[in-house]
């Protein structure tokens, strides 16, 4: 692997990477959102970049220093990324969805705080867009790289999420073991594609993002 940076496996190539959580707004102080740190798409963009790609990522609100020669594009809620997304994929062709995105959003935004009011209340919930099954499914050439955080059946629903969604390739990591995965600075991932698959060992993510990038060299059309 270490081969392929120095040969920049991917020069010339325009990758996009979605990165962090979203938030999902209850009214103008409150919104639903999630754990996910941001750590492995930015340790993604920076093995991208360090491979000689041009790097986008589109990045819901997080708490780490952008890569160098990395360009961010903020955006709060799933809609936003998806638009963010949409909007460079003439530019994209290489497409990594590492976001937690929000799988649901309020019904309703209220446009004032939400008054406290009886002991019980209940949130009506719309599903969001599936980002990465969207553009899988767009006209735009793009190789398209989803992840599967699952606490079961690992291999088993991520290959699903592969197939279900149209991906090219899928990174599957098993969120239930300890030290590993949503805030932690190790990961531990399985890279699975239609015609096999490969375990990483537990390395930091830095170490895995290279991995992944190789992979995903590797199987590109020439
Ligand atoms: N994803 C996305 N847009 C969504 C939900 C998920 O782009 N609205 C992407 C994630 O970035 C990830 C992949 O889809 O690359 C799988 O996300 P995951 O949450 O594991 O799968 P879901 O399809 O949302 O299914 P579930 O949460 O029920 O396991
Ligand atoms: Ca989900």
């Amino acid at each position: 692997a270490a081969d392929m940076f120095e040969t920049g496996a991917l020069q010339g190539k325009r990758v996009v990477i979605t990165a962090g959580p979203t938030r999902e707004a209850l009214d103008p102080v409150r919104y639903i959102s999630n754990h996910s740190s941001g750590k492995m798409g930015y340790a993604l963009a920076e093995a991208a970049a360090a491979a000689g790609a041009r790097t986008t990522l589109v990045s819901g609100p997080v708490n780490i220093t952008p890569p160098e020669r990395v360009e961010v594009v903020n955006v709060t809620s799933a809609r936003d990324m998806l638009d963010a997304c949409e909007s460079r994929l003439e530019e994209c062709d290489i497409f990594i969805a590492c976001a937690a995105v929000a799988d649901y959003r309020p019904a309703d935004v209220q446009e004032q705080k939400i008054k406290k009011g009886p002991d019980d209340m209940s949130l009506t919930l719309v599903k969001n867009p599936d980002i990465v099954a969207s553009i899988a499914a767009s006209e735009h050439a793009v190789f398209t790289v989803g992840f599967a955080a699952e606490t079961q059946q690992v291999l088993e629903y991520a290959r699903g999420k592969l197939e279900r969604k149209g991906l090219d390739m899928i990174v599957a990591n098993d969120v239930s073991s300890q030290g590993i995965g949503f805030n932690s600075d190790e990961n531990e991932v399985t890279v699975l594609w239609p015609g096999g698959e490969v375990a990483m060992p537990r390395a930091r993510k830095s170490t895995v993002a290279a991995g992944i990038i190789a992979q995903i060299a590797m199987r590109q059309d020439p």
